[in-house]
């Protein structure tokens, strides 16, 4: 994915910049063409002898220093790029890069530039977090600049937290997700994904159901976003206000008994998740309309749903190779979510707290633990769309390792 393309990476004024060679190294030895920028601050921690060493090419490091018509400037250096990588960002090079400031030659060459830019921010926890920092990576990421990193660890200035540049492998995987995407594949291109979501609707006579509170949201995100990385997706969803995600195969429901005959002729798939809410029961339905009458008061008669996690989770050569469910709970989720994993055979639960308080019903927001044979990961309260994608990106990891 790498071969041939061409990166301009402009290495800031931070500890991480140490890093730096050792990324040009893997980026070269995958084939790609790397031209280098480096900031005064940069130059503290690394020397523009080894990068242009390791690059194979000049180290570009001054606004005003043509010294003839063969060398570029900020224009051409910005523009003879697939892509900008800033690695590692500082928070001053973000900053700058918000106000549109041009006073060096990387900044410049930022500002200059008509091509996708990825930064890999490093810097200590306190300025990772400050308000100020938030704020300006926001607006880079509504203008579209992609952002790998930054993870939490232990930090160069002797404190722990967020802020850790990037491992450079995950700056490659970036790279390599980026060029693919624009390539219109993904790390999942090939694969088949077959997800739920949604409530169900059960019905008791013609014009009455029974449903539950599930507004698809999450379901229909994590469709999107495996669809975003290239699967081929199927999703069954059961009656939502969502529209139909962009890329993927819909099929309406809105029974149990409905999503789970959908399910079984949309298979074979390679990865399930389920995310519906399905009704565990369902009542005896009645062919006519239920009429009140003084004497009779009408008692409702439920038999069991078919548990379709479970059913695409059996044992069994045709087995989806990642299978994965969510534990809605009101108490001990964790402990509870760690039984329906083992109960139902499945690989993975995102375990989350459905209580009235929580929001997490037909909310935007989802506070998920993840559940694994290796142990319990809680992720931060995050929108369900950034769930759906950090799962997406985690089912990539296991892709790239396991099938
Ligand atoms: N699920 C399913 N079919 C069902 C019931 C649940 O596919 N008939 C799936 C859900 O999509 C979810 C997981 O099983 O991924 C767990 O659902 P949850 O409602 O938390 O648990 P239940 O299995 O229904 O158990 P309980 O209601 O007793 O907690």
């Amino acid at each position: 994915m790498l071969e041939n393309r061409r990166i301009l990476l402009i290495v800031s004024g931070g500890i991480a910049a140490v890093k730096a060679p050792d990324l040009i190294r893997r980026l070269r030895e995958r084939g790609a063409h790397v031209r280098c920028i480096l900031t005064k601050g940069g130059a503290h921690f690394v020397t523009p002898l080894t990068l242009a060493a390791l690059s194979g090419d000049k180290c570009y490091q001054e606004l005003f220093d043509l010294k003839d018509e063969a060398e570029m400037g900020h224009i051409r250096l910005s523009r003879e790029a697939d892509i900008i990588l800033v690695a590692p960002a500082t928070a001053d090079i973000m900053a700058k890069m918000v106000t549109g400031q041009a006073d060096d030659l990387a900044t410049t060459a930022l500002l200059a530039t008509d091509k996708p830019v990825m930064i890999a921010p490093s810097m200590n926890v306190m300025m990772w977090t400050h308000p100020a920092t938030q704020s300006n990576l926001q607006i880079l990421k509504d203008r579209a600049v992609k952002v790998v990193g930054p993870s939490a660890g232990d930090l160069a200035c002797g404190e722990v937290g967020n802020g850790r540049m990037a491992e450079v492998s995950e700056i490659i995987a970036a790279l390599t997700r980026f060029f693919q995407k624009s390539d219109g594949q993904g790390p999942l291109t090939g694969l088949r994904a077959l997800v739920t979501s949604g409530p169900t609707h059960e019905p008791i006579d013609p014009v009455r159901y029974i449903a539950n509170r599930s507004s698809g949201k999450q379901g229909h995100a994590v469709a999107a976003a495996l669809a975003e990385l290239g699967a081929q997706v199927t999703l069954v969803a059961g009656p939502t206000a969502e529209p139909d995600p962009d890329g993927v195969k819909v099929t309406h429901v809105e029974t149990a008994k409905q999503m789970m005959k959908a399910c079984t002729e949309a298979l074979p798939a390679e990865i399930v998740v389920c995310a519906a809410a399905v009704a565990d029961w369902s009542p005896q339905n009645a062919d006519q309309k239920i009429k009140k009458g003084a004497d009779k008061t009408p008692e409702l008669k439920f038999a069991e749903n078919p548990d379709i996690l479970a059913t695409l989770a059996q044992a069994g050569p045709t087995r989806p190779k990642l299978v994965i469910g969510f534990a809605a709970e009101t108490e001990n989720l964790i402990e509870a979510a760690k039984t329906k994993r083992a109960k139902k055979n499945v690989d993975w639960i995102l375990a989350n707290d459905v209580s009235p308080g929580s929001g997490t019903f037909g909310g935007d927001s989802n506070t998920v633990h993840l559940v694994t044979a290796e142990g319990v990961e809680s992720w931060p309260t995050l929108r369900k769309r950034a769930v759906a994608e950090r799962l997406a990106e985690r089912i990539a990891t296991f892709v790239e390792r396991n099938l």
